[in-house]
């Protein structure tokens, strides 16, 4: 058997009612207990908001824009991705935490949890959060392709069923519905930059300055349009520390869907059915009734 057919899909477990998979539910009490330092820098998403993209943006940033010190690891090694954990095989063992707590300051972390279940040392640390959040729909479909492509991830079944685990929450992370309010909320009491996938696509420039603002780097107008340049879809589509090629070989099937897959805003569009779509928006209308949170679904 090649190493690709070996891979087995995970299963989920809940952790306080969150579909996380096996593996980190039996690492959950470290993960709860890790330690975050008052310099760490968070970067929180729900799976497929445009977190790599964010992630390249602020190292970009924080080496003020060199683009060789970016290029020193995969995004997955030099930002650790705090709660996954991939025990084997050996060759492709994992731990975010373990990454992190070797990491020396100051480190950027992500994430994916939801807002209940941040490790409380980053409150407590006060460390500045960055959350970027993108609309349902897109987010659905980008979630949908990485499932069909990600043997790290459990299998998505069709696009029907796919659909109804993610109106209902039964994917891996839980509710996109629960996390984005759930941040949303959180920003008005903590250090969060909060930010959404369509404002990067329609004006990158203005957003990278929020960053760098947030982040206290004052950078020149050369650097930050370097920074626009090298971290474009079309740039890091073919940067192998950004693009996924060099991480998770049998684990990640390109030629199903390459990671670096479309980076547009209403590709929705081209998935849903008129049906499915009538469907999704009486749902979503519901669902997202008690909070102030608005999202664009096209440009
Ligand atoms: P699509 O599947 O819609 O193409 P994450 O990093 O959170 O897993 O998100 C991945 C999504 O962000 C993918 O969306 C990917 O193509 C998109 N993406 C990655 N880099 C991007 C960039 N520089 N600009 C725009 N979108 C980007």
């Amino acid at each position: 058997l090649s190493l690709k057919e070996t891979v087995i899909r995970p299963e989920l477990f809940e952790v306080e009612g969150v579909p996380l998979t096996q593996p980190i539910g039996s690492t959950w009490d470290q993960v709860w207990k890790f330690k975050a330092r008052p310099d760490d820098v968070l970067i929180a998403t729900y799976a497929k908001a445009g977190t790599t993209w964010t992630q390249e943006i602020v190292d970009m940033v924080q080496q003020n824009g060199d683009t060789e010190k970016c290029k020193r690891e995969t995004t997955y090694k030099r930002q650790p991705f705090l709660e996954w954990f991939i025990p084997e095989p050996p060759s492709l063992r994992y731990s975010g935490l373990e990454l992190a707590e070797a990491m020396p300051s100051p480190r950027t972390i992500k994430t994916h949890l939801p807002v209940q279940l941040l490790p409380p040392s980053f409150w407590e640390q006060n460390c500045k959060i960055i959350y970027v959040a993108r609309n349902a729909k897109d987010n659905l479909v980008s979630y949908y392709h990485f499932h069909r492509m990600n043997k790290g991830l459990p299998d998505p079944g069709t696009w029907e069923e796919f659909v109804e685990k993610f109106m209902t929450g039964k994917v891996l992370w839980g509710s996109w519905y629960d996390h984005v309010k759930g941040w949303w909320k959180a920003k008005d009491k903590h250090r969060i930059l909060y930010l959404f996938y369509e404002d990067m696509k329609e004006n990158p420039k203005q957003e990278i300055q929020k960053i760098a603002k947030f982040l206290e780097k004052d950078l020149s107008q050369e650097v930050l349009n370097k920074i626009v340049h090298s971290t474009s879809f079309e740039v890091m589509k073919n940067n192998p520390m950004a693009n996924y090629t060099k991480d998770f070989q049998g684990i990640m099937d390109h030629s199903i869907s390459p990671f670096m897959r479309k980076g547009t805003v209403a590709d929705w569009k081209n998935h849903f059915t008129v049906a499915q779509n009538e469907k999704f928006d009486e749902d979503y209308k519901k669902k997202m009734s008690d909070t102030s949170l608005v999202f664009r679904m096209e440009l």
